[in-house]
């Protein structure tokens, strides 16, 4: 039991909504501290790619979610790998790799089938506590303090008002797809979609762990946050 416990002593949570700037604070961290930065949110999105790559982006993510359900695809039918390749986390479906192609809105829109599945959600966190029993590892998510890890000595929860959050995913996608004809307000829109859907889920729902500490990053630049996430980390390590 004591062998077993172990390795959560070396794990670091950051739950947080979208936006929130928690995978940027994640990978500055663990390169600080020799960890690894696992993205939960990648491998749910991973799922989404590969559950659309069977089946399709369809006519609406609620076409999409109603052949998902209707065709049970179980996560188990794809290969997934996700292993560390110079400190990076990598995921491959079959032989290929997946990055940008993860990130699309339209991806986005089709997400919440796949994460609210309690299939995928066992599935993805058998994949997170298997790499955290062999590496050090900062994990970023929804449900990461509260339900993967909650015995995690070193939780902290990321937020930002929803004004913040919206413009920095407003500037990711200018920068990543040269586009400028997106609607900020459209942006916000999805965003507190995704919120009231992530918060709602009947299992793995965004919430604060009791014992987390809260970081607020709308007015903070992120060395101001990673600082403060240091000074907290030094104090209790
Ligand atoms: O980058 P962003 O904050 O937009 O999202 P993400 O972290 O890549 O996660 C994408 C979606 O996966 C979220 O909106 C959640 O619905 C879902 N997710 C989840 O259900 N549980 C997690 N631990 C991480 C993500």
């Amino acid at each position: 039991m004591e062998i077993k416990n172990n390795y959560l002593e070396k794990v670091i949570t950051l739950d947080g909504p979208a936006g929130s700037g928690k995978s940027t604070i994640a990978k500055m961290l663990a390169k600080e501290m020799g960890y690894y930065h696992i993205d939960s949110g990648a491998i749910y999105r991973a799922y989404t790619y590969a559950v659309i790559k069977k089946i399709g982006y369809l006519n609406s993510p609620e076409e999409f979610g109603d052949v998902f359900l209707k065709e049970k695809i179980n996560p188990e039918q794809f290969s997934l790998q996700v292993y560390f390749e110079n400190d990076t986390q990598i995921i491959k479906l079959d032989t290929e790799i997946l990055n940008e192609q993860l990130r699309t809105r339209e991806l986005t829109e089709r997400i919440k089938y796949i994460a609210d599945n309690i299939s995928y959600r066992y599935k993805v966190n058998q994949i997170l506590r298997d790499l955290a029993v062999r590496y050090p590892v900062i994990v970023d998510g929804r449900d990461m303090g509260t339900e993967v890890f909650p015995e995690s000595r070193y939780k902290f929860y990321i937020d930002a008002s929803i004004e913040v959050r919206a413009k920095r995913r407003y500037e990711e996608y200018i920068q990543n797809y040269k586009k400028n004809h997106i609607d900020i307000e459209e942006i916000k829109k999805e965003i507190q979609k995704r919120d009231e859907q992530d918060k709602n889920r009947k299992i793995g729902a965004l919430k604060i762990p009791e014992d987390a500490i809260i970081i607020d990053t709308s007015n903070l630049t992120r060395n101001m946050v990673l600082n403060l996430l240091l000074t907290y980390l030094q104090k209790k390590f």
